[in-house]
This record gives C-alpha cells, structure tokens and sequence, in this order.
C-alpha cells in the first residue's frame, strides 16, 4: 500500500483570510490521521501565506504520525527544520508570486548547495527528499548528493487535458520512477492529484508515498477532511489493485 502524507497549508490559508484562529491545520489533520493518513506534509513558505512558524511545532507535537516538512533551500528553513526535527525534509523551489509550487528543484546547478544542507540534516537523522520534475538527469544528480528519496513532481499531468499528451507525461512519470528506484532512491510523487488522476499515479508499482493537499482541503468543505482521506484511499487503492494485476 502507498503511504499517504495529506498535506494541510489550506487549512492555514482559509484562516489566514481572516487572521484568526479557524480553521486550526493541526485539528485538520488529526482529523486525516483519524481517517487513516500515514503522515503530515506542511509547507512553511519564506512570505507566510498560510503555515506559520507557530503551526508547525504544534503539529509536530499533536500529530502521532510523521511530519514532512516542505521548505526552501535557504539558511532560515535549515535552522528551523533543525529545530523542530522533523521526520522528513523536502526541498522545493520556491519563488515569492507563484500560486503553489510551479516546477521541481534544479538539483543538477544546486548541486553543492543542496548537498550541504543534506549534511547539515544527517547527524539529525531526518529524511531528505527533494522534489522534482520526471527527468532522468535530475535523478542522477539527487543521487549524487545523497537524498533519501525523490518526489516526482506531477503537476504538469495533472494539469493536460489531451489525452495523448497526459499519456505521454504519465510515461515520463512511469520512467522517472523506474530509474529513480534503481539508484536506489525511495520515489514518491504529487502537486494537483484528485480521486480522478491519482489512480494511474498509484498503479505505478515503484510509488511508496503520496502528498496530497488542495483537492482534500477543497473537498472537506463539501463532505469533510475524514470523509475526503477516505475517499481518496479508496482511489489510491484502485490504483494499487491496478499494480498487481499488470505485475
Ligand atoms: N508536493 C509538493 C512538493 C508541493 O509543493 C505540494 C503543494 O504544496 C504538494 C505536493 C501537494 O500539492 P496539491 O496541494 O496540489 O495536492
């Protein structure tokens, strides 16, 4: 079974549209755990949009699942994930007008930087992951540096619409995870997936981990958070049941 990590910056960001105290991110996602989440991904991103500072030691102390820590590559988030400890960094690309994370890590031009933050996290026994975009040369160079794992970062495929073009990109995202597996690199992947296009992402058979985040928000204001982490552990299953029949 994948492990799903459901990811609550949204939560965060209905409340930051009032500056007050609801809705609580950490009570969303005991809420997902409650549903059967294996983890917790925040974002902290450098402006504060949504996760704040304070929102992250909360959820690390009140969650019995492990916390993926999302962040940038920059002096101010090593310090903190140093912290706060959590199970899991993962480095993405961050630039200050994006909507959501557009695009994954150039590790191969960050390769000295990335790789000194990696060592800085070692002795700290927390996960490394960094986020990128199905491209084989990518892989290699977060192999290089050392990373624990990498998320394929399957935006694009969620975004096409013609359906070649979806299959095509699914391909890509078949391939990247078949090469990342034999470097020996944990694969998980995510950004845009829904109950819909999830199920050919979790029928690829080297996929442990998934984070999932605006389609469960959305989601939960219609039926709420444990219904949404239900619902879409039943669609990672299809996809999961689609794995063994191909094997
Ligand atoms: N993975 C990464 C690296 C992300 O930046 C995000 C968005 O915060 C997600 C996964 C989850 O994407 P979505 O909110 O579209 O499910």
């Amino acid at each position: 079974m994948i492990r799903l990590f459901v990811n609550v910056d949204h939560v965060a960001t209905l409340r930051e549209a009032r500056k007050t105290v609801e809705p609580d991110p950490l009570k969303a996602a005991r809420l997902a755990e409650q549903a059967g989440a294996d983890g917790i991904t925040v974002h902290l991103r450098e402006d504060r949009r949504h996760i704040q500072d304070q929102d992250v030691h909360r959820i690390q102390q009140g969650i019995r699942t492990p916390l993926n820590l999302e962040m940038a590559a920059v002096e101010e988030m090593v310090q903190l994930a140093i912290n706060v400890k959590p199970y899991q960094v993962s480095l993405v690309p961050e630039k200050r007008q994006e909507i959501t994370t557009e695009g994954g890590l150039d590790v191969i031009s960050k390769k000295q930087s990335l790789g000194q933050i990696r060592q800085r996290l070692a002795p700290f026994h927390i996960r490394f992951s960094l986020f990128v975009d199905p491209d084989l040369e990518q892989l290699d160079a977060a192999k290089e540096i050392g990373a624990d794992s990498i998320e394929i970062n399957t935006g694009l495929y969620t975004e096409l619409t013609d359906p070649e073009q979806v299959e095509r990109e699914l391909k890509k995202i078949q391939a990247a995870a078949r090469h990342a597996k034999g470097l020996g690199l944990r694969v998980f992947a995510g950004h845009g997936l829904n109950n819909e296009n999830v199920v050919s992402i979790a029928a690829i058979p080297e996929i442990e981990e998934l984070n999932i985040g605006h389609n469960l928000v959305a989601r939960s204001v219609y039926c709420g958070m444990e219904q949404a982490v239900r619902d879409m552990i039943r669609c990672i299953e299809k996809g999961v049941a689609q794995r063994t029949v191909s094997a």
